[in-house]
């Protein structure tokens, strides 16, 4: 039950653990809509090509803040996208010298931009163990690839065959699976207590596949992990709304323009960066747990990562319903915002 009591709610300045920026022309009109609530964001590094070693995260991060709006103060926090060529001394390296903060994992084939991702666990087992050692986190998409594994199995399957064997052979290897979508992952996490967390997206905690494939085909609402049954959603909402410090935001907001979305063989990825967090507080106020979306956006994930949670803050107010844009103007076409399907009463003061 929502609580009618609480009209405005003022927390730390929110941090997204989980964000796609992407480049050029992209890049630039996209990123104000991440600025104007967040003050960090772990920065996925799957461009074409990839950004692999801290050179490309230097490179990277120079044209993210040549892109920054006026006056914005916003810090992108780098990932190397591991690769089996990947050089454990270049990881070390980038991370001691503030270059990088995670390395991003992708299996090969998993999703948007993975080709170069990893076939063979034995091969980066090195650049493991030396992120183990200096404490390095390891953002993994926990999904299996193989053409056999139902679509909608692949992330238990991963847990099974790929996370739970490689926690046994780098137990302190400290990882972070990424945009859980399903109660087989939270309960995962939550039995595990050491070295393990999991960011959730804000789509996950509204939509289910229902969404996507009911009365009609809606590629705005397919992403990867693709969205499960309502029961697994729930299970993503009990954790979020829980303050249990191993579940914190990643929105994995995935732009792609209109027409990469809309064809025949259309793009993963759905973009919250504008509305994410009306649609969180929105989420919370249901829940009745709005006290706890401190610790979802702004507090667990600094936590987690070592990094001190922000000073400032956001004001939060509720209202009559507030409006976004459907989509935003680039210079490569039109991106959809997405629609969580209800009013959004809660408005953003930053
Ligand atoms: O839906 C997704 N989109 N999932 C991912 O893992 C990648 C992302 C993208 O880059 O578009
Ligand atoms: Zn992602």
């Amino acid at each position: 039950m929502p609580d009618r009591k609480i009209t405005s709610l003022t927390i730390r300045r929110p941090d997204d653990w989980h964000l796609h920026l992407r480049d050029g022309a992209m890049l630039r009109a996209v990123l104000p809509e991440t600025t104007r609530h967040f003050a960090r964001a772990i920065v996925m590094p799957n461009l074409v090509p990839p950004v692999v070693t801290a050179n490309d995260a230097v490179k990277y991060r120079t044209r993210i803040l040549a892109a920054l709006p006026e006056g914005a103060t916003f810090t992108p926090l780098m990932t190397l996208y591991l690769t089996e060529e990947t050089d454990p001394e270049d990881v070390r390296t980038a991370h001691q010298a503030g270059i990088a903060t995670a390395v991003k994992l992708y299996p090969a084939g998993a999703t948007t931009n993975s080709a170069s991702g990893v076939r063979d666990f034995e091969k980066v087992r090195p650049v493991l163990e030396v992120m183990a050692e200096i404490g390095m986190p390891l953002c993994v998409h926990g999904e299996v690839t193989d053409s056999d594994i139902d679509i909608f199995d692949r992330e238990p399957v991963f847990i099974d065959k790929v996370l739970k064997p490689l926690r046994k052979k780098v137990p302190d290897l400290r990882i972070v699976m990424e945009h859980v979508t399903t109660q087989d992952a939270v309960d995962y996490v939550r039995d595990t207590h050491k070295n393990l967390a999991a960011t959730i997206t804000t789509h996950h905690l509204i939509i289910n596949r229902n969404h996507i494939l009911a009365g009609g085909i809606k590629p705005h609402y397919y992403c990867l992990p693709v969205a499960k049954r309502e029961a697994h959603r729930v299970a993503l909402v009990q954790a979020a709304i829980s303050g249990d410090p191993r579940f914190f935001l990643g929105t994995d907001s995935a732009p792609h323009t209109d027409p990469a979305k809309l064809q025949t063989c259309g793009c993963a990825g759905i973009f919250t960066a504008p509305n994410t967090m009306s649609c969180l507080a929105e989420v919370f106020d249901a829940a009745g747990q709005l006290k706890k979306l401190e610790a979802f956006t702004s507090l667990n994930g600094p936590k987690f990562y070592r990094l001190p949670p922000n000073e400032d803050t956001i004001t939060l107010q509720k209202g009559d319903p507030v409006s976004y844009p459907a989509h935003i103007d680039t210079e490569d076409g039109p991106v959809t915002v997405f629609d969580p399907g209800f009013d959004l009463h809660w408005h953003v003061q930053s």
